[in-house]
This record gives structure tokens, sequence and C-alpha cells, in this order.
């Protein structure tokens, strides 16, 4: 909120004769904006912002991200801090409830999770009814809006924020492995008290009735961090379609569903399903790692290097840095540091980082540049790594609808637009056209 800010000296905006005065403000880290919210009602101008690049929609006090010299905190803590101490239920914590557990806490909101871990016996049957292909963020989408059908107290609030968040959060991993397992054709396998988040998550994916799959300490610890690492990035698009949603007034598992529908694009979250298929293209001798790069430099053509690039980040994303250093040593712990997509990928890192191109735009490896590969180390298949996203994003997620909620600055969102379309015509009737 305003309130939240401190404010500076204005700003003069001079369009023909008139001369409007407009307030300036500053954030806690010296970011600064211009407040143009009477902009409309004083001159009859709008903005011009295609992609809101330029437009602050919130004050937020959950997570600061300097793009510029590639710094990310989460209530005011580093992500580098984050990664080598917490687990992904404690920065969960964090960016929900605004504080790190103590270990009351942790221990209380743990068996929070796993109380409300299972899904409802007749929503798991949802699951047969998708067809066997389905990609699994659109099922992932559809079980998260339909857990409000089976929990409509959230429409009255007459349960604590506290119990429908940890419902979500606990029931959003066991969905996501019940879709992989019905991807799979195999029986789904039920959360288990004892279990930690992380540990849970890899034995309903990958234990079943006829093998011995035995949790891996340094995979969950690698699963952890790798959750860590997404858990929110302020106004990315996935968390600005679920304020949006929420705007409307409509319910958390809605705005929920939505941020996920948001996340698939391969421009977002589903980023790291398309490093590795072009990491497998080019394995397979499809293309090679120079043609990617060139290709990806012309106008004329779609294709980018996927994994490179962010709107904030114009240095080496922090989260890049950590997530490339985990899955080098969870393929060395894996006896898998030969592994040809990880050549691949570091040649075509190196090629970037040195290619004007790339200099010049400053387009570095963004979070989803190794991510996949490690997740394929850990026998995750492709389709399922948007969902790992997801799960990872989704405190973020939460944090922002809640926020959202408690500032009564906020309006619907309702951005305005320049119509460039045919002026009044004389209507034909249908016979006459
Ligand atoms: N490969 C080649 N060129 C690129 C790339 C890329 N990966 N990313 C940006 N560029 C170029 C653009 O063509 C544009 O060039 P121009 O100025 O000559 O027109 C310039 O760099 C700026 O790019 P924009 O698209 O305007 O940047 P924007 O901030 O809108 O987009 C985005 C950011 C979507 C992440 C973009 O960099 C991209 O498409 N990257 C590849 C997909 C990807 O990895 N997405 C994951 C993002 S991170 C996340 O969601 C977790």
């Amino acid at each position: 909120m305003k309130t939240d800010m401190k404010k500076l000296e204005s700003a003069e905006l001079k369009i023909g004769k008139k001369i409007l005065n407009l307030d300036v403000y500053e954030g806690a880290l010296e970011e600064r904006c211009i407040d143009i919210s009477k902009l409309r009602q004083e001159t009859g101008y709008i903005t011009y912002d295609p992609g809101f690049g330029n437009t602050g929609i919130a004050s937020s006090d959950i997570t600061f991200v300097d793009g510029e010299k590639g710094i990310l905190l989460h209530r005011g803590y580093q992500i580098e801090d984050l990664a080598a101490n917490c687990t992904f239920i404690e920065v969960a914590y964090l960016l929900i409830f605004g504080k790190l557990p103590n270990q009351e806490e942790r221990l209380a909101f743990s068996a929070s999770l796993n109380a409300n871990s299972m899904l409802h016996e007749d929503m798991r049957q949802f699951f047969s009814n998708y067809p066997e292909h389905s990609h699994p963020m659109a099922v992932l989408s559809a079980m998260v809006v339909s857990l409000s059908t089976f929990y409509p107290e959230i429409e009255d609030e007459s349960e604590s924020i506290h119990l429908t968040v940890t419902r979500l959060l606990s029931k959003m991993r066991t969905i996501a492995a019940f879709s992989y397992k019905k991807s799979i054709g195999e029986p789904v396998r039920q959360p288990s008290w004892k279990y930690r988040y992380c540990e849970n998550f890899l034995s309903m994916m990958f234990k079943s009735p006829v093998n011995n799959y035995q949790i891996d300490p340094i995979v969950e610890r690698a699963l952890n961090l790798f959750l860590v690492l997404h858990a929110d990035h302020e106004q990315n698009c996935s968390t600005t379609v679920a304020r949006a949603v929420c705007s409307s007034g409509a319910n958390l598992y809605a705005s929920i569903a939505s941020g996920v529908c948001a996340l698939w694009g391969p421009l977002h979250g589903g980023a790291n399903q398309g490093v590795i298929e072009m990491l497998e293209k080019i394995l397979a001798g499809g293309i090679k790692p120079s043609d990617i790069i060139e290709a990806a430099k012309r106008k004329d053509s779609k294709l980018r290097l996927m994994g490179f690039g962010h709107r904030v980040y114009k240095t080496y994303d922090p989260r890049a840095k950590l997530a490339k250093q985990s899955c080098v040593d969870l393929l060395n712990h894996l006896g898998m540091q030969d592994d040809p997509l990880l050549d691949i990928a570091m040649e075509l890192e190196q090629r970037a980082l040195t290619d004007d191109y790339f200099i010049e735009k400053h387009l570095y490896p963004n979070v989803d540049f190794y991510t996949g590969i490690a997740y394929r180390a850990m026998g995750i298949p492709k389709n399922m790594f948007t969902v790992m996203f997801a799960i990872g994003r989704l405190p973020g997620w939460i944090a922002h609808w809640l926020e959202m909620k408690a500032d009564r600055e906020q309006r619907i969102v309702r951005p305005r637009q320049i119509y460039v379309g045919k002026n009044v015509l004389p209507f034909v009737k249908i016979e006459n056209r």
C-alpha cells in the first residue's frame, strides 16, 4: 500500500499545455515508482505498456528481486541462505506466514500437512476418467479447482485459512504424484505419515508393489532445493494471473488453478520441458548446438534458446547458479556425471555467454536451464517438469493471494486498451451480406 512506501519529490508530466504533478514513492530497497492512478481521470490519457514491463501492480513485502545485481530475497532472507539451510516446507512457511517457523511451529505445520495429505476417495476416481496420455498440467489445474467442490467452506470463510492453505500445499503434491501414476497406468500410492514432504512425493511417484524403490536422502535434498528455488518470484506471469483472479473475489483454489494454467506455457514454467526437448534434439543429431544458437538469434525464426533470458534478470539468475551446482552434484552422486545432456547444456551455455547477441541483450541461463536435467536424473519424466515447478511455486501463489486479500488498496484487475478497430458501421441484415 502507498502507506508502506516513502513519499519522495513529485514528478511533472506535461501534456500539451497541461502540467500534472504525480507523486513519486520509494520502496524499502530503493525501487521507485510514479503514481499514475489519477492519470486518466485528470488528463483523459492512459499508459501503454504491453506485458506490463514498467507497471507496478502492487506493493509487496514477500519477495525482492534486483535483476541487475542478481539478488533474490524472500521476506528479507537471501535465496542462497534459504537454499543452504531450509527445507521447502520451512520456506513455504516463511512465504505464507511471514516468518521462519521455530521448532514447535514447524512440527505443528508438518503434522497438519500429514493430516491433510490424502485425497478424498471420490476425487481419486476422477483420475481414471482422463485419457491415458493427458498432460499432467491439465490434470493438476482441473484437480486443484475441483478441491473447491470438496471443501466449499472456503467460500464462506468458515474455516481457518491456516487449514485451507495446509490442505492445498499437501494435496497438490498428492495430486501431482497420482497424475503421474495414472499416466503410466500404475495404481496410485497413498502418502504416509512416516515421510517428510519431499520423501512422500518420491515415495508416491516411484514406489510400487513390485519394486524396492529406496528414497535416497541426496535425491530428497536436491528435490527440496529445487522446490525452494521455485518458491516465489514476485509478480511473474502465473502469480499475476492468480492475483488477477483473486481480485475478482474468486476463491483460493480457483486462483491457484489459473496460476497453474499460466505457468504451463513454454515462455514461463513450461520452459523446463522445452529445455530438455531442445537438448534431446541435439543429442539425437537433429541439430547442432551452434545451429540452435544461430537460429535463436534470427529475427525471422520463432526458436528461442530455451532456459535463457528473463524479464527481470539482466545478469546470471541466482537460482540458476544454485540449480546448476546442485544438478552437477546430483549427477555425480548418481554416477551420471557423463550424462550427454549435461555436456550439451554446458556447451550451449558457454557458446551463448560468449556470443555478442546474448551479451548485448543480457541473456543468461534462468532457473529452468538445469533443473530438467536433474529431474530427469531423479526419474521424473519430462511432462512432469512443469508440475514440479507448480508444486514449488505454490507457496508463492498462496502468499500473494493472502497479501492481495488483505490489501485495502487493491481493486479488481482491469487494464485498459487503445482501440484500433473500425468506427461505427451501418448494420447489414444477414440476407444482404
Ligand atoms: N533466445 C533468443 N533470443 C532471446 C531470448 C532467448 N531465449 N530471450 C530473449 N531474447 C531476445 C528477444 O528476441 C528480444 O530481442 P529484440 O530486442 O531484438 O526483439 C530481446 O531478447 C528481449 O526479449 P523479450 O522477449 O522482449 O524479453 P521478455 O522480457 O519479454 O521475455 C522471456 C522474457 C519470455 C523469459 C524470454 O527471455 C524467453 O522467451 N526465454 C526463453 C523461454 C524461457 O526460458 N522461459 C523461462 C523464463 S523464467 C521462468 O519463467 C521461470
